[in-house]
């Protein structure tokens, strides 16, 4: 959430609306205005959005879709007659970012409350700004100076478009925000439309969901305090035809990790409306004279191939343009993780001994999770006390980082900073510092309560407590644990008018202190872990290189975990750990295709190496070469979902790099019904003249010539050898 505050200069409107003119036809200007009809359009590689003055002075949202390259050829707004006294023309005029007044009905982008009860809004159009790919345009209620800017950059290379909004109180009287969105987005008028969506719950996040939209609303959120496992914030709509390689899909994500809300609507008149930004519930933001607020960021875009079109595009903006570090970020290591090792009962000599297995595996980055510091050798007790177990690290963490770091590792430390056990120093010390109504209970999960990180001093708390961590032991990554969902988001200290800022500023202060982290300490890496998947947005991702997508690491739960995760973002990020069987839920895979599932992300390590036999070990040896040998492709290339999991007894994904040089195709048969081969699997992306060396880690290839023909693997496609429960193959593809 940036805080911008620019005022908007009409010399730079003018200035800007001439260049932009007399270059308008060219194909690729990322904003063209039109001053005569006041249209702008924004166009990306991928897609195009306009938007214009209406008669009346509101701003309407006119085009969203394949791109185009001519502003004159966009109908500047007229306005519409009303179309009964129940409902008015606004219901069809599509406005940008309506405010609630006057005759609006559906939901509205801004609505306040004045001192006095005046709760009209009523916005219209006052200047804009174009400066290179960013376009400021600032609106005015009719009568107070109460402004809304409204903030659109384009990506014209990442094929998105960026909106949010400033809503500033330039009145000499407070007003109350009830509620405040991001941007509203608009779908052409029409029928048939199909939503697609990704809930979940601990253990099962990112399921894919996809549904016809009728008329009414629906409401995808969170309300507890982060971005949570029941629903992600992300969508994509398509006209009801769209497959994995065709049909029109549009698409967006919030970037939020806190409570955040899209409604999906389709109108009575056909119009499907998606408006998001943070969560109307338990929601008042007041703004005193001169002060102003900023909504989080809403990025979308437009893609005419289908479902993997959107996904590469949104895959690939978050590389190069969200990640820290964008394009020039190291590939994902191989990283350890005790936890499900050895849960709380780390101990120096115990992480030593698995740091020494780790090591001769190939892994390159060893995680050492819970259990390291005060009394936590469980969790009832110790969160909130930062400092190393003196029982368990005699010497502190720096002998254990040594011998990790002289095995050729890096080392990572599991922390879980905004929580707090009430056995513990820190709550003794400040019991003020938990979010709470006076007086009232304060509600456990996993025995722990929320530290209200709005309040200043708790920031500079847990600040101070990591940067200290951060620069007096060699850690090159924190694991950022979050365990429990909000609850009595109290703020005692404050007026009751305001504490419900506390949904707002809590994450504002979190957001800070990565930032604050990351400038201090450059070389630190963050893993964003909430319960497993808790906390995964646009918000969170432009902080951190990796998050845990599921706390399941169950193989076969996890291919669908991960398809509905890849709908939404990148392999990179991906945090997929091998870990024992049988798993959570009782089931047993073999070692292999629990490898190759977590090799379609940022492959980790999670299992109790103690246990593992030797042949166990040279499996493990062997699939983290290979992964070394394809993690760019798998990581930084495109992805080809070529069979899901939800409909198959086979899952396969492909993998092409960006260079085109080599491929990796991944395909795991479930459960095959006797005598039945598993079906053909129709390669993408390739070049059809280009010849590619074609080969199986495991020799389950069928087909046995090699090289074959791009055209030959796409047409004719590739036969595996896949038998029985839970068989695997990778199929590494190497351009000749
Ligand atoms: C929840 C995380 O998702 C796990 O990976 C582990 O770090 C535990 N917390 C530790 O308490």
């Amino acid at each position: 959430m940036g805080r911008r505050k620019r005022p908007p200069h009409k010399l730079m409107t003018r200035i800007g609306a001439l260049v932009l003119l007399s270059t308008a036809s060219l194909w690729g200007q990322s904003i063209q205005y039109s001053e005569a009809r006041k249209v702008w359009l924004l166009t990306t590689q991928q897609s195009s959005y306009a938007l214009g003055v209406g008669p009346d002075g509101a701003v309407r949202h006119l085009y969203w879709g394949a791109p185009l390259w001519r502003v004159d050829d966009i109908p500047a707004p007229t306005q519409r007659r009303d179309i009964s006294s129940f409902d008015p023309r606004q219901m069809i005029e599509n406005e940008e970012f309506p405010g609630w007044g006057g005759t609006r009905y559906y939901e509205p982008a801004l609505k306040i409350t004045r001192e006095d009860g005046d709760r009209d809004l009523v916005l219209k159009y006052a200047s804009h700004r174009v400066q290179g790919n960013d376009l400021d345009i600032s609106l005015k209620d009719i009568r107070d100076d109460i402004q809304v800017t409204l903030h659109y950059a384009v990506y014209p290379e990442n094929g998105i478009v960026r909106r949010n909004a400033t809503i500033r109180n330039g009145t000499t009287r407070p007003l109350t925000i009830e509620s405040v969105q991001s941007a509203t987005w608009y779908l052409p008028p029409g029928e048939g439309y199909q939503l697609s969506y990704l809930t979940g719950r601990w253990a099962a996040e990112t399921q894919l969901n996809r549904e016809p939209i009728h008329e009414g609303a629906k409401v995808l959120e969170s309300r507890k305090g982060h971005t949570s496992h029941n629903f992600n914030p992300w969508f994509a709509i398509d006209h009801g035809d769209a497959s994995e390689e065709s049909g029109r899909v549009w698409y967006g994500a919030l970037a939020w990790s806190g409570n955040w809300r899209i409604t999906v609507e389709q109108t009575p008149y056909r119009q499907v409306r998606v408006t998001g930004g943070l969560n109307t519930f338990d929601f008042a933001y007041p703004l005193k004279p001169g002060e102003s607020l900023d909504t989080p960021i809403f990025y979308a875009g437009y893609s005419d191939s289908g479902y993997g079109g959107a996904s590469r595009t949104m895959h690939k903006f978050e590389r190069e343009q969200i990640l820290p570090g964008g394009k020039e970020s190291r590939p994902r290591p191989v990283l350890y993780n005790s936890w499900e090792a050895t849960t709380f009962n780390v101990n120096e000599a115990g992480q030593r001994e698995l740091a020494d297995k780790a090591a001769k595996l190939g892994v390159e980055l060893f995680v050492m999770d819970d259990g390291w510091f005060g009394k936590r050798n469980d969790d009832r007790a110790g969160l909130g006390d930062w400092f190393v177990n003196p029982q368990k690290f005699p010497q502190g963490l720096k002998g254990l980082i040594d011998h990790v770091n002289g095995l050729g590792m890096d080392f990572g430390l599991w922390v879980e900073p905004e929580m707090v056990n009430a056995d513990s120093d820190l709550y003794r010390a400040h019991p003020d510092w938990v979010m709470n109504f006076k007086d009232r209970p304060r509600s456990e999960l996993r025995n722990q309560m929320v530290l209200n990180l709005a309040r200043a001093d708790v920031k500079e708390y847990i600040f101070g407590m990591l940067d200290k961590l951060a620069g007096e032991y060699n850690i090159r990554y924190f694991k950022w644990d979050m365990n429990r969902a909000f609850s009595e988001p109290g703020w005692p200290e404050l007026a009751a008018t305001d504490q419900r800022k506390l949904w707002v500023e809590y994450v504002r202060n979190l957001y800070e202190i990565f930032d604050r982290l990351r400038a201090k300490h450059p070389k630190l890496e963050i893993e964003s872990c909430s319960g497993g998947g808790g906390r995964i947005d646009l918000g969170i991702l432009r902080r951190v290189e990796e998050v845990w997508a599921s706390d399941n690491t169950e193989a076969f739960d996890r291919l669908r975990i991960q398809e509905g995760f890849s709908q939404a973002y990148a392999a990179k990020i991906m945090s997929a750990w091998v870990t024992d069987v049988p798993n959570m839920n009782g089931r047993s895979t073999p070692l292999a295709f629990r490898f190759l599932v977590a090799m379609q992300g940022a492959l980790g390590v999670g299992a109790n190496l103690n246990k593992w036999t030797e042949q166990d070990s040279k499996t493990a040896t062997d699939m983290i070469a290979t992964y070394k040998r394809i993690r760019t492709t798998v990581q930084t290339g495109d992805l080809y979902r070529i069979a899901s999991p939800r409909t198959n007894d086979v899952t396969v994904n492909q993998y092409v790099a960006t260079d085109g040089k080599q491929s990796v195709v991944f395909a795991f048969r479930h459960s095959q019904e006797y005598n039945l081969a598993a079906p053909t699997i129709y390669l993408r992306g390739l070049d059809e003249r280009a010849l590619y060396k074609v080969e199986s880690v495991n020799n389950k290839l069928l087909d046995r010539q090699t090289p074959v023909s791009g055209a030959y693997l796409m047409r004719a496609g590739l036969n595996v050898n896949l038998r029985g429960d839970f068989d695997s193959t990778a199929i590494i593809l190497e351009r000749q």
